[in-house]
């Protein structure tokens, strides 16, 4: 009876220790990411804080316990800006970063406006970190986060919100240039607040930089949205993944009233990327979900489109999108499994993708193993399981 009592102690000890880290494990590409691992959580008592030890080389356990408001930290600008989008009501602006009026949009009106700057100067997030937060309380408001060649961080159960939602280019939710290991996982990004809602422009992005050993699983990206590209409340830019060799993990995320990125994958000549889009349910989708371009591989398989305009354009990327029985059968021969057939109720038609070069892209055991849910199961777990207070 004695020998019991320590494991006893043990296994308390364990669980209390498993309410302040990260919570679950990582699967898919981003399996084996510990983030700050067994380093003590502790709760950043300003800004300036949050901001240092995101950034520094220390291995860290950030715990958020309430919304981290950075929209005032550095003042504001008065800026040109245009509008290249004619629609009504309510259409996004975009800044005029770069001269991207000028080079994009040369006809579009331009103005003048006054805006936050902190959209446009996202936290660096820096290796050996998890940022979670606690009970459904946790987040970041007006700024983003921003990984550039940076490894092994894990980013579960916060929301971030409201970056200059109204303008393209006031900033992005979650942005990484180069990194690997990096599980994003149970977070609600709205346009007005990532995981993702009042967004101005991307909720997650990816940029040149290869991302690897990487997954978004269990997000709730909120597209409802005032301010929109499309005028119809629903928010555009989604997800994009446009890296040289990025390869990411995509699964039983919340895709709610957005309209288009979800994500696009692709893009740039020479640039490739491979991406698994598995068990996600997309929900009112005004537009388009998968947006495939050149360079990109696209296994989509499992997923639920429910009042999906257009589940999936055909663009020039790589995809492969089984709807039929013989479709799921033929990844046997890559994978040793067959393939999930996608599901649809009240959607447009899904183009089946039967690019078979595709699967090559995916015989990585990562792939052949993954624990795929038949479509009609994820409505109600996606429900269930994504977004914040569900962990932790
Ligand atoms: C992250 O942790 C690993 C393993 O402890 C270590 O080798 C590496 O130097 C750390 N990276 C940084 C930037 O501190």
């Amino acid at each position: 009876m004695f020998a019991s009592a320590p494991n006893f102690l043990v296994c308390v000890a364990f669980s209390l220790f498993r309410t302040s880290s990260a919570v679950g494990t990582p699967f898919g590409l981003a399996a084996g990411t510990t983030g700050g691992g067994s380093a003590t959580p502790a709760v950043p008592s300003s800004l300036a804080q949050l901001t240092t030890w995101l950034s520094d080389s220390t291995a860290r356990v950030i715990l958020l316990d309430k919304i981290y408001d950075f929209t005032s930290n550095d003042g504001t600008t008065t800026g040109t800006i245009c509008k290249p989008w004619t629609c009504s009501p309510n259409p996004q602006f975009a800044i005029d970063a770069n001269s991207w009026c000028e080079k994009e949009q040369p006809n579009a009106a331009k103005s003048k406006a006054t805006y936050p700057v902190a959209g446009t100067k996202p936290l660096v997030v820096g290796s050996n970190k998890t940022l979670l937060g606690k009970g459904s309380s946790g987040g970041i408001k007006g700024k983003g986060l921003k990984i550039t060649g940076a490894h092994n961080i894990i980013i579960q159960n916060i929301k971030i919100t409201d970056i200059n939602a109204q303008y393209v280019w006031g900033g992005d939710a979650l942005q990484i240039d180069g990194g690997s290991n990096i599980w994003v996982d149970s977070n609600y990004v709205a346009t007005s607040a990532i995981m993702f809602q009042h967004i101005g422009r991307q909720m997650v992005v990816t940029g040149y930089g290869a991302v690897t050993k990487t997954t978004f699983s269990n997000n709730v990206f909120n597209g409802d949205s005032t301010y929109s590209a499309t005028c119809n409340g629903c928010h555009y830019w989604v997800a994009l993944f446009t890296g040289a060799g990025d390869q990411i993990t995509f699964a039983l995320n919340y895709l709610y009233k957005t309209s288009g990125r979800g994500p696009h994958v692709g893009g740039s000549s020479g640039k490739f990327q491979n991406v698994h889009v598995y068990n996600n349910y997309f929900v009112s989708v005004a537009g388009h979900a998968v947006d495939p371009e050149v360079g990109s591989k696209i296994l989509l398989e499992g997923n639920y489109f429910n009042a999906v305009t257009t589940p999936a354009l055909s663009g020039a990327g790589q995809t492969y999108i089984p709807t039929t029985a013989a479709q799921t059968a033929a990844c046997s021969a890559l994978l040793g499994r067959a393939c999930v057939a996608n599901v649809l109720l009240s959607s447009g038609s899904l183009q089946a993708g039967t690019d078979a070069g595709t699967l090559n892209g995916f015989t990585a055991a990562t792939f052949k193993s993954a624990s795929i849910k038949a479509a009609a199961a994820v409505p109600s777990y996606v429900q269930a399981h994504a977004g914040v207070g569900i962990v932790n």
